[in-house]
């Protein structure tokens, strides 16, 4: 076959994502290949756009259609299926020939893909890749990691496919290894607590305001016309105004409040917990979907806990909106700077070459967790790469000060009315002792010592110190 009339890009995987994704390469000119096992789903995607897009059911078709080198993406689910592909793969590959993994793939599993394949002379990167479906189609942020030299041989059709934001494409080079399947989960990791902030202010409108659909759909709007703008917000907008045709009530009030997840945000908590370093933002989101799937037992707890305790919230709903704007604001700068604040200690430990202002430029359109406030973050990082916390940045510190009454009042409220905000009280507790050049931690270093000889230091003194504690005052 011709070379020119061979496919530049080649997806295994034709899901919602799979096939999406190759209608935004063909529309930018490139002829490409999907594969599947699944016959209806190529059948779907020869229907496409017969012209640019081909569908193979047999796996030596499909590369055999690929020019070279062979640039492979996989859309699979993440786990034992990403290795069963990958296996197959090596089988019609030659060295030399790309394999892109652009799945939520765990970034040790990435790792050792990585290290396998280099060893085997194959080419791998490691890519996250955000936006859903309508990314995907339109522009999505993609985080790719791993083989510097393949990214450059792919980067072309990359840089066409992604979003745009002021002209620069919504994808880069993250780093080495699992670097860009690492940023991906932090990135979930800011979605999972952005969007429990976000269902916290829902509940306070809600059940503490005694707000309607209508009015609460307004204040979303009014917050994505402002400095809150953002993807997330903006969906939740449109959510709190959708009714089926001929209902009375939004479809909202009829969905379970049982929420899912496929895992991204565990992941976070458990690699941040592995660097012992504190994103509590995100912690406390991934427990709130975890507490949300014990249905049964809450509903048993609130018989025997009535909300009844609780003083009556004043009625003056302008100024505690205006005061949960502030709120939000805060709690949503602290998300991203823990999510910022655990890429940077990732990048010191595993060597990652991260920049933090790539990372922050290309999040700005096409993902999850797009929004007005990331301007300042790529604002912060471009003034100092190394920024280590996004707290110490002199613009946002200034912000930061101005919403601190507004988180204060918002948690104080709530908590006094039985209103749930584990996630902004997460980002106030967080922030406290963030601040706190005393933290009661030499308490905690004393008991250990007492009920464990485990030592503690001295200010002032060099060494490590042990107190027969039971012997009493010397
Ligand atoms: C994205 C999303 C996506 C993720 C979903 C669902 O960036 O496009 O992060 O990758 O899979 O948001 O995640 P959960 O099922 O864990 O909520």
């Amino acid at each position: 076959m011709n070379t020119e009339h061979k496919n530049a890009f080649g997806m295994i995987g034709l899901g919602t994502m799979g096939s999406n994704l190759l209608q935004n390469i063909a529309d930018h000119g490139y002829k490409c290949a999907g594969y599947d096992i699944s016959t209806d789903k190529v059948a779907a995607l020869n229907k496409l756009n017969p012209e640019a897009i081909q569908g193979f059911t047999d796996m030596n078709d499909f590369i055999d259609s690929l020019s070279s080198p062979k640039v492979v993406m996989l859309l699979v689910p993440a786990g034992k299926i990403v290795d069963g592909v990958i296996e197959e793969l090596l089988e019609v590959l030659e060295k030399g020939d790309i394999i892109i993994d652009g799945g939520n793939s765990h970034f040790i599993d990435t790792d050792r893909r990585f290290k396998d394949l280099e060893k085997q002379g194959y080419h791998f990167i490691g890519m996250g890749v955000s936006g859903g479906e309508e990314g995907a189609r339109r522009g999505p942020s993609m985080m790719p990691g791993g083989d510097q030299n393949a990214y450059e041989i792919v980067k072309p059709i990359l840089t066409k496919i992604a979003a745009q934001v002021k002209g620069d494409p919504t994808v880069a080079y993250m780093g080495e290894r699992s670097a860009g399947h690492f940023v991906k989960m932090v990135h979930n990791g800011i979605e999972y607590a952005i969007m429990q902030l976000i269902s916290e202010t829902y509940e306070i409108l809600k059940n503490g305001l005694h707000m309607r659909p209508d009015a609460i759909h307004t204040i979303f709007k009014e917050w994505n016309e402002g400095r809150l703008q953002s993807y997330l917000i903006e969906i939740t907008r449109d959510i709190l105004a959708y009714k089926k045709k001929g209902s009375d009530h939004l479809l909202l009030d009829d969905i379970k409040d049982e929420a899912k997840s496929k895992g991204t945000g565990k992941w976070t908590s458990q690699a941040a917990m592995d660097l012992n370093l504190p994103i509590p933002i995100i912690d406390i989101a991934v427990s709130m979907r975890d507490l949300s799937k014990y249905k049964n037992l809450r509903t048993k707890a609130s018989k025997l806990y009535p909300d009844s305790e609780g003083t009556h919230p004043s009625h003056n709903n302008d100024e505690q909106v205006h005061q949960l704007e502030l709120a939000f604001y805060f709690a949503m700068v602290s998300a991203y700077a823990q999510g910022m604040h655990l890429l940077h200690r990732a990048n010191e430990v595993y060597d990652y070459k991260l920049n933090l202002d790539v990372i922050a430029k290309i999040w700005r359109g096409g993902c999850i967790i797009r929004s007005k406030f990331l301007e300042d973050i790529y604002g912060a990082y471009q003034n100092n790469a190394k920024l280590e916390h996004l707290f110490i940045d002199s613009a946002i510190h200034q912000n930061l000060r101005e919403s601190t009454q507004g988180i204060r009042s918002i948690v104080s409220e709530a908590t006094q009315n039985g209103i749930a905000v584990p996630a902004f009280a997460a980002a106030l507790g967080y922030f406290d002792n963030f601040r706190n050049e005393n933290m009661p931690a030499n308490l905690i270093q004393a008991q250990r010592d007492y009920f464990g000889s485990h030592t503690y230091e001295l200010k002032g003194k060099e060494g490590t110190f042990h107190t027969e504690w039971e012997a009493g005052n010397s």
